[in-house]
């Protein structure tokens, strides 16, 4: 069980810091489409935020501990802030593309790692993030390909 809650927990750290480079693109991008990477910002941010605390709840459910602080999330997050600058709306896609499939690697090795130890919550819920971040990445693909 702590193997998969450590894993839980590198997931949260990972939400954690991509909800604020979420936000801080969501201020920062420029570009001639800024409404709609603005908006489409603040609905992917929004989405992550609702996951952090999904994760954390369900850490606990397993009888773990969901790391809290800021210094957690900053030391073990593979996904890195952004900076406290413009940003252009090409860019921000390109990062946000990158991080995504980190995403998405957290939650395979989730998913080996539950079905591993037969834990069927666990396997279940992350099923739907799986499907939710492949869909995402397919579609930030689509738009970066013309
Ligand atoms: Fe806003």
């Amino acid at each position: 069980m702590d193997c998969l809650i450590n894993k839980l927990n590198d997931f949260l750290c990972n939400l954690n810091v991509f909800y604020r480079k979420l936000q801080n693109y969501h201020w920062n991008v420029v570009g001639k489409d800024f409404f709609v990477v603005h908006s489409k910002l603040e609905e992917y941010y929004d989405e992550i935020n609702k996951q952090v605390d999904e994760i954390a709840e369900h850490i606990l459910v397993l009888g773990g501990q969901p790391l809290a602080r800021m210094q957690d999330y900053l030391e073990k997050a593979e996904i890195t802030e952004a900076e406290n600058m413009k940003v252009k709306d090409d860019l921000v896609f390109k990062n946000i593309t990158k991080d995504y499939e980190t995403l998405l690697g957290n939650c395979i090795k989730i998913k080996e790692e539950a079905d591993k130890t037969n834990n069927y919550a666990t396997s279940s819920l992350i099923d739907e993030y799986i499907l939710d971040y492949s869909k995402k990445l397919w579609m930030l693909k689509q738009m970066q390909s013309c």
